[in-house]
């Protein structure tokens, strides 16, 4: 059943309104994966899952991904803040394995300025992929600074800050089973908090 709305209000904060409830999540992401496996059929999809946030993505998008596959994981930090960041990322936890040769399909949240997969896409670029897909839950077309070519896209959601489903404000919300825009939130980090996770 998970967290609900009502509950996760009491836990969290008045201020939440849900935006993508879970049955939508789950049905769009349903149609992704069917999407991924027509489009690498005959093939070992090597998915990048960006931690933490695209993690319940991932594991929801892979449960309908009906081929061969295998995992790894990066986690990357910026400098800088949320409303002024630099554009320069910093890998925190770099992958297991060698990209060369693979199909890779880099697993994100949320894009949002672009900023983040731009630089991640041109990284593993130069490591030998055979071939690179992006697939996004979300996606924020007003605050993008850099264009970044989008294979796979969940939803496209308006310029506001969300929490759920593996997205975070200060590290909390990642267990709400839906989407939910976090209202009166200034989009600066809190301190201690800059890593794009
Ligand atoms: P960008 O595309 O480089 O600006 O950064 C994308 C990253 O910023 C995502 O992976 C998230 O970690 C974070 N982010 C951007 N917008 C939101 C939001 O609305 N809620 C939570 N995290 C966000
Ligand atoms: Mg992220």
């Amino acid at each position: 059943m998970g967290l609900q709305a009502e509950r996760a209000s009491e836990f969290y904060s008045p201020d939440l309104e849900v935006l993508i409830d879970e049955a939508t999540l789950k049905r769009r992401i349903a149609e992704l994966g069917a999407e991924i496996t027509r489009d690498y059929a005959g093939t070992t999809p090597h998915l990048v899952c960006v931690l933490k946030g695209a993690v319940v993505f991932l594991a929801e998008l892979i449960r309908h991904i009906d081929l061969p596959i295998t995992l790894d994981f990066i986690a990357v930090s910026s400098y800088g803040n949320a409303t002024k960041t630099s554009g320069e990322v910093r890998i925190v936890k770099d992958l297991d394995e060698s990209l060369a040769g693979r199909d890779v399909l880099l697993v994100e949240d949320i894009l949002d300025t672009g900023l983040t997969l731009n630089y991640l896409m041109n990284n593993f670029l130069s490591r030998g992929v055979k071939s690179l897909r992006i697939v996004t839950l979300l996606n924020k077309p007003s605050r993008r600074l850099v264009e970044v070519p989008v294979a796979y896209k969940g939803f496209d959601i308006p310029d506001a800050f969300v929490v759920g489903f593996g997205l975070d404000y200060a590290q909390r919300y990642r267990n709400l089973p839906f989407i939910a825009v976090l209202k009166n939130v200034s989009v600066v980090d809190p301190p201690g908090c800059s890593a794009r996770s």
